[in-house]
């Protein structure tokens, strides 16, 4: 994640994450939940561009301003949801003005290409992008410390985002550790027709008992052998190894997740498994050819969009 100058305007991408491993080991007093989770940057990616000026006009200093366009998405959301001021991009830059004393300004230009309430961590990684662009472009100066502290502020998957490259995220996200020699994966995505609120998600998590056995001791052995067997290249060892335990609660909310799951499955995936709090499931290829092979049988079944990617570091 690293803003380029394009003329006086400036650029970044921001990609999407999947989740290989996704325990919740308890609930805590703020009312978040403790994970360990291992996360993957993936090359579907947002992108985020910043120019002084919109239409040739300088934007009205002390403030600035968002436009967002959501062709490539399917079924498209409200612009509303994406233009608000909710948007973690607006988020983003009000938080560092205000760190840094100076207004905002400048045009931002978001071109949405990851899908929403998705678990492909797609506002997250806006939000990240946004600090890094705005640190280059308003030459901010922040240090990579205050850069850390801001992105937990705006969202739990935040800091993982502007760590950039696979690692094992705890605490409520916000605390990374690095996971070096991962090879190249490449993956099949269907994100059904619907989406999943995280909130929800998490809450009825709580609510139901599953999170007992999820004990810390076991969570770790287990992600241990998932990442030992991830980079000897064992991919069906793998996945024997992953999993995410909000899957069957969201399954709960909507039981289309194991359907697709199974067709996954069926493809001839090495693995499958829905991402974060879903709606997005995602299989394990052999290779990019396989995962073309395995999107086209099932762009044929109407499972909602189905897209290909790989890692991205
Ligand atoms: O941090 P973020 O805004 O992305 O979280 C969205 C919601 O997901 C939170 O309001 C909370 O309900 C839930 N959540 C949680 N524990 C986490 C992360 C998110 O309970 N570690």
């Amino acid at each position: 994640m690293v803003p380029r100058k394009a003329g006086t305007d400036w650029e970044i991408l921001a990609p999407a994450k999947l989740n290989l491993y996704l325990k919740v080991l308890g609930k805590r007093s703020d009312g978040f939940h403790d994970l360990e989770t291992l996360m993957v940057p993936v090359q579907l990616c947002d992108q985020l561009r910043w120019c002084p000026e919109n239409s040739g006009r300088p934007v009205q200093t002390e403030s600035c301003l968002l436009t967002v366009d959501s062709r490539a998405l399917n079924p498209g959301p409200s612009l509303d949801s994406l233009n608000s001021s909710g948007n973690l991009v607006l988020q983003a830059a009000h938080l560092v003005a205000a760190r840094i004393g100076r207004p905002p300004h400048g045009h931002f230009q978001l071109t949405k290409r990851i899908p929403l309430q998705a678990g492909l961590g797609g506002g997250s990684s806006d939000a990240a992008a946004t600090l890094r662009l705005i640190n280059a472009c308003w030459k901010a100066g922040l240090a990579e410390s205050e850069l850390a502290q801001l992105a937990a502020e705006l969202g739990s998957d935040v800091p993982f985002f502007l760590h950039s490259g696979p690692a094992i995220c705890r605490g409520r996200g916000e605390r990374i550790s690095t996971t070096a020699g991962l090879p190249k994966l490449h993956f099949v995505l269907v994100k059904p027709s619907f989406g999943l609120a995280t909130a929800q998600v998490f809450q009825e998590f709580s609510s139901s008992t599953e999170q007992t056995p999820n004990t810390k001791d076991n969570s770790t052995d287990r992600l241990t052998r998932l990442i030992g067997a991830l980079q000897a290249g064992a991919l069906s060892t793998a996945s024997r190894w992953m999993t995410n335990c909000l899957e069957s609660v969201a399954a709960r909310i909507a039981p289309e997740i194991l359907r697709i799951k199974h067709l996954l499955a069926d493809a001839g995936c090495r693995g499958q498994l829905m991402t974060g709090s879903g709606s997005t499931l995602f299989g394990i290829a052999r290779s990019a050819r396989h995962a073309r092979w395995i999107a086209r049988q099932l762009s044929a079944q109407r499972v909602g969009t189905v897209l290909v990617t790989s890692t991205s570091w």
